[in-house]
């Protein structure tokens, strides 16, 4: 029987069927010990045919190096960037992740940080629950429209195109997106015009980022492209922290540019407490909440568990990630 250790708590009923087939399931338990360090991890996989593991552990050349007896490597979520997948797969260890399960729910989170952007949500609810409601304001909370807005989607894979549908449909935006290859499907579904970053960026009301983090999208957004972009554009980021260089992100909210901000992600999470980026009204950060619906996680943990069982048993994984 295998051995194998989970990073965090998922949803219990994931484990049952690993469990009925007598494996030995470790899971840490980050309630009582906090969040694992990585020198704990590489402890526990020492010994492990396979780890379920969750988008912030640094699953490394070393930490693979560390678990010699290691062939899956699971992870909670569809952003693997945090994994050295090349050399997992070089070493023979596959590596699998999380897609199509969450896609709805994370594209809901990027519509709900577009309209609590736009709309001032928090700014206007902090304003009661801190009890300056004054009555009725001709000019109070003013938000911008988003009716025939033009959304730039920055990565057209399934959360973008998922995310383009809701605003085609709610607000008739017109779309734009940035990708490596043309979706012909989506654009004839939306009338979606595939363009140049810079072009995308200067047309867009607003930008919604959807990549993965790979080398080609570390810093995407920079002082370079953001000026690209429209002075009251507001930009949505549900895929990873570090696709914008936050640095260059402040020095323009600093100048007033930009409507507003709407975070799921951010560089580090969690983000310090002084942190400048906390300091802006109109910037609203969320902490990586995007698949976090009920449904969402439990289909994550049963495709977790589902690959897991898989490579024990030796049958191909259903979502593999080769790259
Ligand atoms: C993931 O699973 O990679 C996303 O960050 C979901 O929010």
């Amino acid at each position: 029987m295998a051995k194998i250790f989970c990073t965090k708590t998922i949803p219990k009923e994931s484990w049952t069927k690993l469990k009925e087939q007598g494996h030995e399931i470790n899971i840490w338990d980050d309630k009582i010990h906090g969040p694992i360090s990585y020198e704990e991890l590489l402890k526990q996989v020492s010994d492990c045919q396979a780890l379920a593991c969750m988008l912030g552990d640094r699953i490394d050349r070393n930490l693979i190096e560390h678990a010699p007896q290691l062939k899956v490597i699971s992870q909670y979520a569809v952003g693997h960037n945090n994994i050295d997948t090349k050399y997992a797969n070089e070493r023979g260890i596959i590596v699998t992740n999380t897609p199509d399960v969450l896609t709805h729910a994370t594209a809901e989170l990027a519509f709900a940080l577009l309209l609590s952007c736009a709309r001032k949500i928090i700014p206007a609810a902090k304003n009661v629950e801190e009890d300056q409601w004054l009555g009725w304001e001709p000019l109070g909370f003013l938000g911008k429209s988003l009716k025939d807005s033009t959304v730039a989607i920055i990565g057209a894979g399934r959360i973008g195109q998922e995310f383009a549908k809701m605003c085609h449909g709610a607000f008739d935006s017109k779309i734009v997106y940035v990708s490596r290859s043309t979706k012909e499907g989506f654009e004839k579904s939306f009338n979606a015009q595939r363009m140049e970053l810079k072009e995308a960026l200067s047309r867009a009301d607003i930008i919604s980022l959807h990549c993965p983090l790979t080398e080609q999208t570390r810093e995407l957004l920079n002082n370079e492209t953001l000026s690209y972009c429209k002075d009251d554009a507001i930009i949505i980021n549900t895929a990873r922290g570090e696709v914008i260089n936050q640095e260059h992100l402040i020095e323009n909210l600093k100048v007033g540019k930009f409507h507003s901000i709407g975070l799921d992600v951010t560089t580090p999470e969690p983000l310090p407490e002084n942190h400048p980026l906390r300091q802006f009204d109109n910037v609203l950060i969320v902490p990586h909440i995007g698949s976090a619906t009920e449904i969402a996680r439990k289909e994550m943990g049963r495709l977790v568990c589902q690959n897991i069982e898989n490579v024990l048993s030796k049958i191909s994984p259903i979502t593999p990630v080769t790259n």
